[in-house]
């Protein structure tokens, strides 16, 4: 059987760190999953159970220690661009670059002619409400208008993936939930796949449509639940308010906060509490 093209399956991938003269660090155990093109998995856990080690194997930036990463039936073995990351901070945008530069990097890696390369640019950054920025150097722009600037060049390189490693943490609370609604709207209109890691249980309620909850170190998967909040067609404005989600929202901050070490016990609980729910 052949897999539609942008499934995601993540087969026994796991990370150990070994770095000479201290203890190997199991990162992650042997993870199994499988991601439907365009679902929205939001991975949520405590800090240091493996998250963003987990989305650097994706996006092909660090190989696992065992199994494998395939996209569309072909196995990852290093960046490429049908995956697009955002990452935390802003740094990894090239500040001698303009906003616009930054955008056309993936395209001009894939040799788009130039023509076509600006009209590219132009509709990414319209998509992000950058337009009037094209041409500023990063160093120029606001924390959050920066980290639109990445949005829109993962996007520019029309992925069938995007990562997006805690992309709003370092923004004020308006920002984010600004940049939470803009790209709930990128997700609705481009259909991408999503793989979003978040401390906020808020923000994994809001826009997500499947919640992965890892344990403490070594991180594995202790429930991972399928939601629908997002696809509703009212404001996160109003989706904030809506007992549903406020309900799940405290059921998974307890699920996260009740994970100790002792994880097996847990397991019961958290699969207990968070079933059932929309
Ligand atoms: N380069 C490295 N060398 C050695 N150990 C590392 C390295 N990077 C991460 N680790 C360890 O691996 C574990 C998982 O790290 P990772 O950054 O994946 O966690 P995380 O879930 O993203 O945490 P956070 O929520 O704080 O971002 C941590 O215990 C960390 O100390
Ligand atoms: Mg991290």
């Amino acid at each position: 059987m052949t897999q539609p093209v942008a499934d995601l399956v993540l087969d026994q991938v796991g990370h150990t760190y070994r770095t000479a003269g201290a203890p190997p660090v199991e990162a992650l155990a042997p993870t199994s999953l499988t991601i439907s093109a365009g679902e929205f998995v939001a991975l949520v856990g405590h800090s240091g159970c493996g998250k963003s080690t987990l989305l650097e194997i994706v996006a092909g930036l660090r190989p696992p220690t065992t199994g494998r990463v395939l996209l569309g039936g072909a196995e990852i073995v290093g960046p490429g661009r049908r995956r697009g990351v955002v990452f935390q901070q802003s740094s990894s945008l090239l500040p001698w670059r303009t906003v616009a530069g930054n955008v056309a990097l993936g395209p001009e890696i894939q040799k788009v002619p130039a023509a076509e390369r600006a009209a590219l640019v132009a509709r990414e950054l319209e998509r992000v409400g950058l337009a009037e920025f094209a041409d500023r150097k990063v160093y120029e722009l606001s924390g959050g208008m920066q980290q639109r600037t990445q949005i829109a060049r993962a996007l520019a390189a029309d992925p069938d993936v995007l990562l997006l490693d805690e992309p709003f943490s370092a923004l004020d609370t308006f920002t984010r939930e600004l940049l939470q609604e803009e790209l709930r709207r990128i997700w609705k209109e481009t259909g991408k796949t999503v793989l979003f890691v978040t401390h906020s249980v808020e923000e994994a309620t809001l826009l997500a449509t499947r919640v992965v909850l890892f344990s403490p170190r070594p991180g594995r998967v202790i429930s991972d639940e399928r939601i629908d909040f997002t696809r509703r067609d009212v404001s996160l404005k109003e989706l904030r308010a809506d007992p549903a989600v406020v309900a799940f929202a405290a059921a998974l901050r307890e699920a996260i906060g009740d994970l100790t070490a002792d994880v097996a016990p847990g397991v019961t609980k958290h699969r207990h509490r968070l079933r059932g729910r929309p």
